[in-house]
Order: structure tokens, then C-alpha cells, then sequence
């Protein structure tokens, strides 16, 4: 039997004891091997692309060039190896440029054996769930083992009950995917009314879905790529109007029609879809192939995740559509998820914990919590969450999703007339 492929690790550092000592920290585990060394960015931006390691392992302050630097040049090379950043306490502002720049996990100096073996067998887990992606000799990247030709996934995020993260959860989720897969993502304010994620993502744009609702007959990639905007994740993000009174203007038809155009673009689209079976709301439900359809352990929340279920229901939504998401999940609510999954005789697909004041903090920043603390919990549960995502789409092609002409022949005037000749 073939003995299973070694991780290829690379050490970057301008402290020569400290390179000796993370190889030798390295040396006895069977599954790792160290396969080159560098002093300095511009060293380690050369011999990334000699050896192609799939972890590398960068300290960010090293002279000439340093690791934010290396880490964005490699990354441009090769967006799939994976990156730790190591760093003493106290650089925190290092370290989130650092994770803007693609690394993957930090470790905090003086690092332990336990610790950066848990990192690089975590990060490099996480890069074989995507395909190898190589840099031409022309600098641009192309994808290994990706199908080609096929439509984008629309990942409508969404709770039937108004505050229970689906903004939050939009956000980061998109960058959660983008940052796993490298490939083109799209992130839509659904909210046209009262859009968050200008806030969430600290973004500023003059053009919004206005632009692409009053050109609707129009909408092509150039126009696509003019409209949104770019989140330094590169996360491309359609933005709500900053005045309610513009966001009426957009129609559940333009919606359509924009989530029909992003789909041909883009290989994923999440979008934040307002809490309401308003036209707007039930278009994108519509469309979508999944619906992260998020609850809290609340009772108003549960009873209308009860109400919403038997929508989708009525709706015709194939059962694996509609995945049931528990957000902020805790122990101290006095709601067991086990109760609630007695009530609604449906499992909780997946939890999402309660980050408390973390959350908020990454709010008021503007940085998603992935990319703020990528090891945070949190972080993790929605990259988990990604992955699923991403796991299931692979069986989507099978189930129907609603395309924009099916949606647009069932009439508008909210969920009352669609029901009522079912009933
Ligand atoms: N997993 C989480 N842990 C802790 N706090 C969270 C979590 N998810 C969301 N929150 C918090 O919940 C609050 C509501 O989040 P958010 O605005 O994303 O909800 P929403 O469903 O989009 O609300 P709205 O209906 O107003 O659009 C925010 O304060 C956010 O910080
Ligand atoms: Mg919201």
C-alpha cells in the first residue's frame, strides 16, 4: 500500500533559531514534512514558487519584504496554499491585514507543539476541499478541476423572524466560501428597504441595485462587475440604496432577473433576504437552491420557522431546500433544540454558536468575524457551515431549482394570492 501523501511545509522567518526550532518541532510528525525555508518575504515569494508547499508558515515582521506582503504576492501565485501567520501578541492590527491578504490561521509567539500541528493539519484539510489552482506563466490563475459551464449556486440566507443574524450570517458566509474556494462569489443585499451590509462590510458605493432594477434589459457581466462592489475578501457585493424610498423601486421582477444574470456570472450567490412573504422576499426564496433559513431559541422565532415551514411546504420547496439553521445557539435560553426539533418534527440542520459581544464588536468594525478572528468558534461553525453548502451543491444539479421564468408565471401580489388556489 502506498503510504498517504505528506503535507509540504514551508517556514518562513528572519529568526534563523526560530526556523531550526519549528523544524525541529516538525521533524517527528509522520505526516508533515518540511520542504524548504526562507529568511525574508521576497525569499519566501521565490521559493513558493519552486516548491509549491501546501502550508506555509509566515512570520509578519521580517525586513525587506514582510509576511503581509509575501502572503498577498503568494497568494496571487498559488490562491490555494494555505498560510499561518505567526506573530507576537499585541499586532492584531498586522494580523487582520494579514487574513485580508488570504492567510488562513494565525499562531501567537512563543507557539506550541500541539498548536501549530492542529494549524497545518486544519488549514491543509481545508484546502483538499477544493481544487489545486495553478498560476500560468502569463499570471493568471486558472482553476484545476473545476466542471466549467455550469450555473451558480444561490444560497438565499434568511429568517422568517426579523434580528436573528441573517446579515450577519450573509456576510460572513460569503467570505467564507470565497476564502475556501477562491472562486467568484457574489453577496446581495436582498434588504432593499433597509440594506445592512453597506455597515457589516464597511463598503461604500455610489452604485447599487438601482443601477442594475433601472437597466434591467441590459444586465451583462461588464454591468455586473461596474455595479458591485468589491470587498477586499473579494467577496463582489450588490448593494441596498442608502434611502428607503429607492429601494421601492426595485421589483420582485428585477430581482429575478438580477439573481438569474448573478447565477451566469458567479459560481456562488448568497443573498440577505429580508425577514418578511412579501413579493420581494418569496422571489428570491424562489429562486434560490438552498435556504439557510435561520432561527433563534426564542419562542416568537419558533413559531414563525413553524409558519414558514409549512409555506415552504405549500410552496412545493423540495424538502432539501430549506435548511434549518440554528443562530446564536445556546444553553442558557431555556429552549433545548432538541424540543424544538420534537416541535417542528424536523432536525436542526446545523448551529451556528452565540459569539455574545465578539459579534458586535465585528459589527462596529466593519470586519467580517472570519476574517477578524478566523480561529474564533464562530468563525469556524460558519466556515463548517460553508462547506456543507458547498458539499451539497455537488447533488443540486438533481434538485429542482426554481428558475426565474418558472417563478415569474406565478403571480405577484404576495404569498396570499400564490396560496390561495392550493388550498
Ligand atoms: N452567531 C451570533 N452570535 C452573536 N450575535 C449574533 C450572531 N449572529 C448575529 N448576531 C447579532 O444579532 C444581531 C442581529 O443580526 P443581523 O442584523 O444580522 O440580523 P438580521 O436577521 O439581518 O436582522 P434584520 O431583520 O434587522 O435584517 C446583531 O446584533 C448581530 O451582532
Ligand atoms: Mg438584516
Amino acid at each position: 500500500m502506498s503510504e498517504p501523501e505528506k503535507i509540504r511545509v514551508m517556514i518562513v522567518d528572519d529568526i534563523v533559531d526560530t526556523r531550526d526550532q519549528l523544524e525541529k518541532l516538525l521533524f517527528f510528525e509522520k505526516d508533515i514534512e518540511v520542504i524548504a525555508k526562507a529568511s525574508n518575504g521576497r525569499e519566501a515569494v521565490a521559493l513558493a514558487k519552486q516548491h509549491r508547499p501546501d502550508v506555509i508558515l509566515m512570520d509578519i515582521n521580517m525586513p525587506d519584504m514582510d509576511g503581509i506582503a509575501a502572503t498577498e504576492a503568494i497568494m496571487s501565485q498559488d490562491p490555494s496554499v494555505q498560510v499561518i501567520i505567526m506573530s507576537v501578541q499585541g499586532e492584531t492590527d498586522y494580523l487582520r491585514r494579514a487574513m485580508l491578504a488570504g492567510a488562513r490561521e494565525f499562531l501567537t509567539k512563543p507557539i506550541s507543539a500541539d498548536d501549530l500541528y492542529k494549524s497545518i493539519r486544519h488549514v491543509h484539510k481545508l484546502s483538499a476541499a477544493r481544487p489545486r489552482t495553478v498560476a500560468t506563466s502569463g499570471g493568471e490563475v486558472v482553476a484545476g478541476a473545476v466542471g466549467g459551464g455550469t450555473e451558480g449556486l444561490i444560497i438565499a440566507v434568511f429568517g422568517p423572524k426579523g434580528g436573528v443574524g441573517s446579515s450577519t450570517v450573509a456576510a460572513n458566509l460569503a467570505v467564507a466560501i470565497r476564502q475556501q474556494t477562491n472562486k467568484k462569489v457574489a453577496l446581495v443585499d436582498g434588504n432593499v428597504i433597509f440594506g445592512d451590509l453597506t455597515v457589516i462590510l464597511n463598503l461604500r458605493s455610489d452604485k447599487t441595485i438601482i443601477e442594475l432594477a433601472t437597466r434591467a434589459d441590459e444586465i451583462d457581466g461588464d454591468l455586473l462587475n461596474d455595479v458591485l462592489a468589491t470587498h477586499t475578501s473579494q467577496v463582489k457585493v450588490l448593494l441596498a440604496p442608502p434611502d428607503p424610498q429607492r429601494g421601492e423601486l426595485v421589483t420582485s421582477d428585477h430581482l429575478r432577473t438580477i439573481l438569474e444574470a448573478l447565477r451566469r456570472e458567479y459560481d456562488y450567490v448568497v443573498v440577505d433576504t429580508p425577514a418578511s412573504f412579501q413579493d420581494r422576499s418569496l422571489a428570491v426564496l424562489d429562486m434560490a437552491h438552498r435556504i439557510v433559513t435561520l432561527m433563534t431559541l426564542e419562542m416568537h422565532t419558533i413559531r414563525n420557522i413553524t409558519r414558514f415551514l409549512e409555506v415552504a411546504d405549500l410552496l412545493e420547496y423540495p424538502q432539501e431546500k430549506v435548511m434549518l439553521v440554528l443562530n446564536k445557539a445556546s444553553n442558557r435560553t431555556g429552549i433545548k433544540a432538541e424540543e424544538v426539533e420534537k416541535t417542528l418534527q424536523r432536525k436542526v440542520q446545523f448551529q451556528i454558536g452565540d459569539a455574545g459581544q465578539d459579534m458586535t464588536f465585528s459589527i462596529n468594525q466593519g470586519v467580517p468575524l472570519v476574517i477578524a478572528k478566523p480561529t474564533h468558534q464562530i468563525a469556524r461553525d460558519i466556515n463548517t457551515l460553508a462547506r456543507e453548502l458547498m458539499g451539497s451543491a455537488k447533488t443540486t444539479t438533481a434538485a429542482q431549482p426554481a428558475t426565474a421564468t418558472a417563478a415569474a408565471t406565478e403571480k405577484s401580489g404576495g404569498l396570499f394570492s400564490r396560496l390561495l388556489p392550493k388550498r
